[in-house]
């Protein structure tokens, strides 16, 4: 059926069409954790010099825990958003001290984190451990509110509630590369001005495509 036909074809126009990125390379939770922190204001071109200087001048989550916070900020020097290096800092050496430097292993535990929020729990929880829980970020609501048709305001309580309901419940086994996979395909494909949908593999099945209403959604209203 309909949620069967989106993500078999998501997951194989992701084999063909992804950007071959350091973190998708890896299951190191500490690794995804940085690269997550580092792209939640910055676009994939600009972190990613930052993603490679951070793993290779700290390579464990003790060698970051370790470091002083000044020269942690040194090396976020352009990347703005302090706060994010300094909560990542704080949870790190929390967890040196009180988890012997073990990153928790299920969405629950990070949640728990300094400076973690439900997508970076849910990104690393799929992306280091295949936990079945779905990713939602802008470019999944997109994806979403387009293919299936749902015109709720992804802004309202309401919204984030039917969307994650409907995540939740088409997220496959493999949720892992399924979550890369929509995110990369709103990334890449159904983007939020012109997506491309005259090269689309989930057109015939298309909401948006069908009503031509792709430029309607999602549904934002803004406060
Ligand atoms: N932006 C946020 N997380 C990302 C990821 N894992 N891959 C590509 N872009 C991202």
């Amino acid at each position: 059926e309909k949620s069967k036909f989106f993500v078999e074809n998501i997951i194989a126009w992701y084999k063909k069409h992804h950007r071959k990125l350091p973190w998708r390379n890896t299951q190191n939770p500490y690794h995804i954790w940085l690269s997550e922190i580092i792209l939640q204001q910055t676009r994939v071109k600009q972190g990613l010099p930052y993603y490679l200087k951070f793993v290779e001048r700290y390579p464990t989550l003790q060698d970051l825990a370790s470091a002083s916070d000044n020269e942690v900020f040194r090396l976020w020097q352009g990347l703005g958003y302090y706060n994010r290096a300094k909560n990542m800092l704080t949870a790190a050496r929390h967890l040196c001290e009180n988890n012997q430097g073990e990153f928790p292993k299920n969405y629950q535990e990070l949640l728990k984190l300094k400076g973690i929020g439900k997508y970076t729990a849910a990104a690393i929880a799929s992306f280091a451990f295949n936990e079945k829980v779905a990713v939602l970020d802008g470019n999944v609501f997109r994806v979403l509110a387009r293919y299936f048709g749902i015109y709720t305001d992804i802004a309202s309580p309401q919204g984030e509630k039917e969307f994650r309901a409907l995540a939740e419940s088409i997220v496959p086994e493999n949720s892992s590369e399924y979550n890369q996979a929509i995110m990369e395909f709103g990334a890449l494909q159904c983007t939020p001005q012109k997506p491309n949908c005259m090269f689309c593999p989930l057109r015939e099945h298309c909401f948006a495509f069908a009503y031509q209403e792709q430029e309607s959604l999602p549904v934002k209203i803004s406060k």
